[in-house]
């Protein structure tokens, strides 16, 4: 399938299916709209009102075009207020404009959108994301996998001829989202942390980077005790993976991208009940896959920033060997930790591994993980929690999160609630009262950063979608993946800089 920008006017399109992006409540025709109804004998004007067409933001309608003419049918798709109009927008039109083209089994495309945010450039980008994204599928554990339908041969995006350069960068981006979203996708029997550790070398190998892998030996010398605690009762070792990409001179900036990397969270001995979701405990390194999918398109773009990618790997599991409830851990900072449940590990391993990323003198620290239920209780599932007490940073992601239409809610770090973590032997408990959870969870991170301006990203909601919504095919979405690029990308995605 080919993704290409043209200069052909709409009314000289020669296809299969146009797709016309049309504002909500303005579907007054411009001159060159009229005429192009008039070419198609009024079918368009027709189709918006047996349709009852009104422009809204993911809606969509279609007709067959009479004989003779240079298309064989045309589509309109809303794009909301024009006022509104976001990258994102244009994004969920051209999902739809696909979705809608392979019903109708169309093999050439005409996509026909206004420009958002006034650039050729981010627009091109921002179609093209949406084009691979949505016609990804994940046939891997399928046996049958001939594919019946019929396949979109070309793709013209009208009006934006010359952005070559855009498309292939889309191209670059998704390659990191498709590969976080088969990470995410695949069972615990297949994604274990050392296929993790092996994925982290791939990347090192194609792109360059510098890997780390610390075995269990290594992390027990570093004090890692926290991370380790949680790998005692699974009989695959755990892993811990340090990525580093270097640019060439001297770097813009150094930053650490901190992802949970839990293959597969039983919940321990306090083992999550049937009906809990535990069969869905796979995606629980859905941070780490994002880490490792975002490693690879900056092997691919090569920003001007050093950036660190790492990640504690480690199954969550039950055996004679497990941690107890009740056990007390000792991370790599000397912080001890009263386990009073099991199912809290995600914490446990980012402890150590933001010690880690700590002590590595970068700007900034981003840690993302699908850390807890509370979070998608406060948030739903299509929208991350951000903690972070670092107002420029907050500001960075909250600009990469507009650009990337992945969507962020900052959340509080209440102080107040640490005392809800309080342990009368040791220095903290794992979890606190069910209200706030989330909350406590970020603030139990926060005594494993000394001063390097962090953010928490709880992504437990996004990463994974049981039907399909906009760019996204029921499965793994590969959340957070272009918002972290953007955000290696931003102008001084460090501290305060
Ligand atoms: N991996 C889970 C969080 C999670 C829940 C992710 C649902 C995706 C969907 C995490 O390790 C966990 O079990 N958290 C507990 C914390 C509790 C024991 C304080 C939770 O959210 O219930
Ligand atoms: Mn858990
Ligand atoms: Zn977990």
């Amino acid at each position: 399938m080919e993704v290409r920008g043209i200069g052909t006017p709409r009314l000289e399109w020669v296809g299969d299916c146009l797709v016309i992006g049309l504002f909500e409540d303005a579907i007054a025709f411009t001159e060159e709209l009229t005429e192009l109804d008039q070419k198609l004998a009024g079918t368009l004007t027709e189709l918006i009102a047996e349709t009852e067409f009104k422009g809204k933001e993911g809606s969509s309608a279609i007709a067959r075009v009479g004989g003779g003419s240079a298309i064989r049918k045309i589509a309109v798709v809303g794009l909301g207020k024009p006022e509104a109009l976001k990258l994102e927008s244009l994004r969920k039109a051209t999902a739809a404009a696909i979705r809608l083209s392979k019903k109708e089994k169309c093999k050439t495309l005409g996509l026909s959108l206004p420009l958002g945010h006034n650039e050729a450039a981010l627009t091109a980008q921002a179609l093209a994301e949406a084009i691979e994204l949505t016609l990804h599928q994940d046939t891997r554990f399928k046996s049958d996998t001939e594919n019946k339908e019929t396949k979109l041969e070309q793709i013209d995006l009208l009006g934006l001829a010359g952005q070559e350069d855009s498309i292939q960068r889309a191209r670059q981006i998704c390659a990191g989202v498709v590969l976080a979203r088969e990470l995410v996708a695949a069972p615990a029997n297949v994604v274990t942390p050392a296929f993790m550790a092996e994925t982290a070398e791939a990347i090192a190998h194609e792109y360059g980077l510098e890997l780390t892998v610390l075995e269990k030996a290594e992390c027990e010398k570093l004090g890692m005790g926290a991370f380790l605690g949680v790998s005692l009762g699974s009989d695959l070792p755990p892993k811990f993976i340090h990525l580093v990409y270097r640019p060439t001179g001297t770097p813009r900036r150094k930053v650490a991208i901190v992802g949970k990397g839990v293959t597969f969270d039983s919940g321990g001995l306090n083992i999550k009940p049937t009906g809990s979701g535990i069969e869905m405990m796979k995606t629980d390194m859905g941070g780490a896959a994002a880490t490792l999918g975002a490693a690879k398109v900056v092997g691919l773009l090569k920003p001007d920033v050093e950036v660190h990618f790492i990640s504690a790997v480690v199954e969550n599991m039950i055996s004679g060997r497990a941690m107890h409830p009740g056990d007390i851990l000792t991370a790599s900072n000397g912080k001890t930790i009263e386990v009073n449940n099991t199912d809290a590990e995600g914490r446990l391993t980012l402890a150590d591994a933001l010690v880690y990323a700590d002590q590595l003198g970068v700007d900034a620290i981003v840690d993302l993980a699908t850390l807890t239920g509370a979070c998608v209780v406060a948030l739903g599932e299509n929208i991350a929690g951000m903690w972070t007490e670092d107002d420029a940073i907050a500001a960075q992601l909250t600009q990469a999160s507009e650009l990337s239409g992945e969507k962020f809610w900052r959340m509080p770090m209440e102080e107040k609630y640490f005392e809800g973590l309080k342990s009368v032997v040791a220095d903290m408990k794992n979890t606190g009262p069910r209200p706030g959870g989330a909350i406590t969870a970020a603030l139990f991170l926060k005594q494993y950063v000394k001063d390097t301006p962090w953010a928490h990203l709880d992504v437990a909601g996004p990463v994974w979608t049981d039907k399909e919504y906009a760019y996204n095919n029921a499965g793994a979405t590969g959340f957070p993946v272009r918002t972290l690029v953007n955000w290696i990308f931003a102008e001084g995605s460090g501290g305060e800089g």
